[in-house]
């Protein structure tokens, strides 16, 4: 067993600044939240909109500063506010977000989207950096011949795909996916966290993964923590929470959210795969 990264009470405030007749206030987004995570298990934050998950997830990735706690990543403590994380650091520590376009430039050829971190990262020499960008495309499901295309000709399922990629350029231990696939179809969805699934098995690596949909938590998490206006109101695995959800919050988003089968999806999915295959 070892764990990939650990918080302990963490903490976030936000300050709003106070206006005419308005006086500044601080709401506090994440209020005393701990976890751990192990190479090769995956965390489910889920919870409904509001309830701190981006803010969390920021800071998880050391994207974002927490106010309070404590946050290691293998071991090292890591405070954001008082030093910057170091290259080795950050490239530990990965994000994907919801939306791929937003973070993919319309103007940049998939190579380079991929080759990137690397160029910014690493001394590796052009060449090797062309062939493990076209490596990654494969690993992700893409042909290594989309390296020259812009994100445009792309579909919504394949950026994601690519936005993992990129992800996964500096080797990571650890991704922070935050809802990575609630702007995609059922099928897609479907299809792109059986990918996750692959190469968190393929690279052994730790996921925090947050969701608002209980369907996708249930197909993806080894544990899962509920959180609620910026608590944890119930955490535990997988099975024990959705044999039997104690807290008064959890049994209500259970109740209020139809749970799809992904596992059903996916098999159709599958099925059809195997079928195109045969008649080709
Ligand atoms: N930059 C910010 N400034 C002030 N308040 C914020 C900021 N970001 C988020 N919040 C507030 O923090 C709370 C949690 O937001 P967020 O982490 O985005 O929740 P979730 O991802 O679960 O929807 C919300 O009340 C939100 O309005
Ligand atoms: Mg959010």
């Amino acid at each position: 067993m070892s764990v990939v990264v650990e918080g302990k009470n963490i903490i976030r405030d936000y300050h709003i600044p106070g206006g005419f007749m308005r006086p500044a206030r601080t709401v506090r987004a994440v209020k005393g939240i701990s976890f751990s995570v192990e190479l090769g298990k995956t965390l489910a934050i889920v919870g409904e909109s509001g309830s701190g998950k981006s803010t969390l997830a920021r800071i998880i990735a050391l994207i974002d500063q927490s106010s309070g706690g404590e946050l290691k990543i293998e071991g090292k403590a890591i405070d954001i506010a008082k030093q910057k994380p170091t290259r080795e650091m950050r490239s530990k520590v990965q994000m994907v977000f919801q939306n791929p376009y937003g973070s993919l430039n319309p103007r940049q050829k998939i190579g380079d989207v991929l080759m990137e971190p690397l160029l910014l990262n690493t001394d590796i020499p052009a060449a090797e950096r062309r062939r493990r960008a076209e490596e990654m495309l494969v690993k992700v499901g893409l042909p290594a011949e989309h390296f020259n295309r812009y994100p445009h000709m792309f579909s919504g399922g394949q950026r994601q795909r690519i936005a993992i990629a990129r992800a996964l350029m500096l080797k990571p231990t650890l991704l922070v996916l935050d809802e990575p696939v609630s702007a995609l179809d059922l099928s897609v969805q479907a299809q792109v966290l059986n990918l996750l699934r692959d190469l968190q098995e393929e690279f052994n690596l730790a996921y925090v993964f947050i969701s608002h949909d209980l369907s996708v938590v249930r197909y993806i998490a080894d544990d899962v923590l509920v959180m609620n206006k910026g608590e944890a109101v119930e955490q535990g695995s997988r099975e024990e929470l959705f044999a039997a959800p104690k807290h008064p919050y959890t049994r209500e988003l259970f109740a209020a959210t139809p749970i799809t089968d992904i596992e059903a999806i996916r098999e159709r999915v599958a099925r059809r795969k195997a079928m195109r295959a045969a008649t080709a």
